[in-house]
């Protein structure tokens, strides 16, 4: 893996003049609006990065952003990998590798998720404060690579304090509601049943989704800081479970998507 992660990233230095990216940002589903935010200096589809998986769902289009954004170096994938889609957790954490290799030191990843809290509503907001592996296994499985991160690393702040607080001032400041909560990450790719949401509810998760924990999981190895924020796009509260689709998750979203880039873009000002 050392290697790969090497090459790419030699490959990636040379295409893009020496980037060297501060901040690392994965945006999910319907969120990759935050890229007119940044002012672009290199673009890469993913099929021209080698080792890079490519993506293959709709929705998600596939391209390594590097640019400015509030003042500081940024990378954005635009387009992630989902483990239902049939990637290992190497590969789908494998940008992550190569972020840091960079020289990226904060992580910030987006998605949207299925809210089982009863106090949230369709398009809520949430800052997640912590997450649940529930996926049936950890990219960290298999021979510890001691120059990449420990054996056993610390998950006690996996979402950075200092970034939820910053960000709870700025969505105050101008006025946006947020709220804060437990990420649950499992592999999809069905949406989960009222029985599923109900179990997840009451095991402590706030909101349900397909990806992020994965990510989190290598950056925190990698000994990055961590920032994470969701788009409930809908409810799996009891009583209220509505059939759900690709496209409705989509388009609540997009319709979300200005509030999440202003906070995502005034926090990596002011880290
Ligand atoms: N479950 C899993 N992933 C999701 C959901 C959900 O309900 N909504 C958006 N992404």
């Amino acid at each position: 893996m050392l290697e790969q992660i090497e090459f790419t990233t030699k490959s990636i230095r040379e295409k893009t003049n020496n980037a060297n990216p501060q901040v690392g940002i994965i945006l999910g589903t319907g969120l990759g609006g935050l890229v007119k935010e940044i002012a672009v200096e290199f673009t890469l589809p993913y099929g021209e990065i080698p080792n890079f998986p490519v993506s293959t769902v709709q929705g998600h289009s596939g391209k390594l952003i590097f640019g400015e954004l509030g003042g500081k170096k940024v990378v954005a994938m635009q387009g992630r990998f989902h483990f239902y889609e049939g990637y290992t957790m190497q590969q789908i954490t494998f940008p992550v590798r190569v972020m840091k290799a960079l020289g990226v030191k904060t992580l910030i990843v987006s998605n949207a998720s299925g809210g089982m809290n009863p106090n949230f509503e369709v398009g809520e907001l949430m800052i997640i404060n912590d997450h649940i592996n529930l996926f049936p296994t950890n990219p960290l499985i298999g021979k510890n690579i001691e120059s990449l991160g420990p054996r056993f690393p610390d998950m006690s702040e996996s979402y950075k304090k200092e970034y939820i607080a910053l960000a709870k001032t700025i969505a105050k400041e101008n006025n946006i509601k947020v709220s804060e909560g437990v990420y649950a990450g499992l592999t999809g790719p069905c949406f989960e049943t009222p029985a599923e949401y109900r179990y997840f509810w009451r095991m402590g998760a706030d909101v349900v989704g397909m990806s992020t924990v994965p990510e989190v999981i290598v950056a925190k190895h990698a000994g990055m800081d961590c920032f994470g924020i969701s788009i409930v796009t809908d409810l799996g509260v009891e009583g209220k479970v509505q059939t759900v689709s690709h496209e409705e998750v989509q388009q609540i979203a997009k319709e979300q998507e200005p509030k999440m880039s202003l906070i995502v873009r005034e926090l990596v000002k002011r880290i």
